[in-house]
């Protein structure tokens, strides 16, 4: 595995396939690197705290940064490259697009998140640009990151594919993040609520169609702190119509201070 800082032409002139992330490696990403190793093409992890996406400073500070490990852990994978670039190679002297998430930016995580949105696809929009991947995957744990990623690239018409990796859980139903570890052992017992609820919306919904998830479900469990659950169309990330067949439940809590997001997806069977 070769760590690099900048991308050199070897790496313009090769078949890369990228996966981003900032870092504090859990299975989460491991899932999507050994989805990426499959390809046959050269794998590439990149690890950015990225502070535009950062709405908080508070926040950005203190997301962990365990790099000896993630260093560890990538050696034992195999990958071809680690790209650990410098702030100021990804922003060069603010010669850089800022890219605008619009409308579906400033809502769910981006309406709690004022521009946290414009930051990722910002970032993404640079390394898709430096590197030139033929292959970029990301996962659907962050199912509105997800959705944004795919309208930049169908809109800037880039001949990227972007892949998607299935989420990642403990046996509790808990989806690994790299903020569990912000976590008391209890946070985390808590933090198990928002699959158990994710799961009783989608029977709920699939039962009585009903969308009204946040009311009931904010005050049957009221020892988390609830932002928001909404139950979309998934291909559209819209309300849903009566034709809607496929749905997505997004739900972004608060435990012990950190911010979790999680989302589930369903078929309506006999639409
Ligand atoms: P990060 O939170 O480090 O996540 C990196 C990638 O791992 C993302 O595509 C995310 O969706 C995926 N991921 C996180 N948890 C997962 C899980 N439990 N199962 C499967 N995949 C999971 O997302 C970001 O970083 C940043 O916003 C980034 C895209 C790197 C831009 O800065």
């Amino acid at each position: 595995m070769k760590i690099i800082k900048e991308i050199n032409q070897d790496i313009l002139n090769s078949d890369i396939c990228l996966i981003p992330t900032m870092g504090a490696l859990h299975n989460g990403h491991l899932s999507l690197i050994e989805e990426g190793k499959k390809l046959g093409l050269l794998t590439m992890v990149s690890i950015f705290v990225n502070e535009k996406q950062f709405n908080e400073e508070e926040d950005f500070n203190s997301y962990p940064r365990p790099i000896e490990d993630d260093i560890k852990i990538l050696q034992d994978l195999n990958i071809d490259y680690l790209f650990i670039p410098e702030s100021n190679y990804i922003y060069s002297k603010n010669d850089f697009e800022i890219i605008d998430s619009g409308v579906l930016g400033k809502q769910y995580e981006g309406s709690s998140r004022p521009g946290h949105f414009d930051g990722v696809l910002t970032v993404v929009n640079r390394l898709f640009e430096l590197i030139k991947p033929k292959v970029a995957i990301f996962g659907k744990k962050d199912a509105q990151q997800l959705f944004l990623i795919k309208e930049m690239v169908f809109k800037k018409r880039y001949e990227i594919e972007i892949i998607e990796g299935k989420t990642i859980r403990e046996r509790s139903g808990l989806a690994l993040s790299s903020r569990n570890l912000l976590l008391t052992d209890s946070g985390k017992e808590k933090a198990t609520l928002l699959y158990t609820i994710l799961k009783e919306v989608k029977k709920e919904f699939r039962d009585r169609r009903e969308l009204y998830a946040f009311e009931v479900f904010s005050s049957k469990y009221p020892n988390i702190v609830i932002d928001y659950l909404e139950i979309l169309n998934l291909e559209t990330f819209s309300k849903p119509t009566e034709k809607t067949y496929e749905y997505i439940v997004l739900l972004a809590a608060t435990i012990e201070g950190v911010r979790l997001v999680d989302n589930i997806e369903f078929k309506l069977e006999g639409a």
